[in-house]
């Protein structure tokens, strides 16, 4: 089973759920109940955002468009990326 991972600030896991192709990292993460920060869901704020300790090729950073916030390679918006079809484990660590 392919894993979504999230880990705090300092590196300690947090959450580790099954991975769900169809759903946001962000949605998925807080319908397990976990801690993470997110206010608007359109990728302007950048209060979801993590960094991604996974190779990036294995998620979409943004569905619905660039984000607004500048982001580098390896952070992005929870709230608008989304695991590619045939993803291994994607592990995300909270920045703030
Ligand atoms: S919640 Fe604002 S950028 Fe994701």
């Amino acid at each position: 089973m392919t894993k979504l991972i999230l880990k705090s600030t300092s590196g300690e896991v947090l959450k580790e759920i099954p991975l769900d192709i169809r759903r946001t990292l962000l949605k998925q993460l807080e319908d397990a109940w976990a801690e993470i920060p997110y206010a608007c869901m359109t990728g302007m704020c950048s209060a979801c955002m993590c960094e991604v300790e996974t190779w990036l090729t294995q998620v979409d950073k943004s569905f619905r468009g660039e984000p607004a916030f500048p982001v580098d390679d390896r952070e992005l918006m929870t709230c608008i990326a989304w695991a590619r079809e045939g993803s291994e484990d994607i592990t995300l660590k909270l920045m703030f």
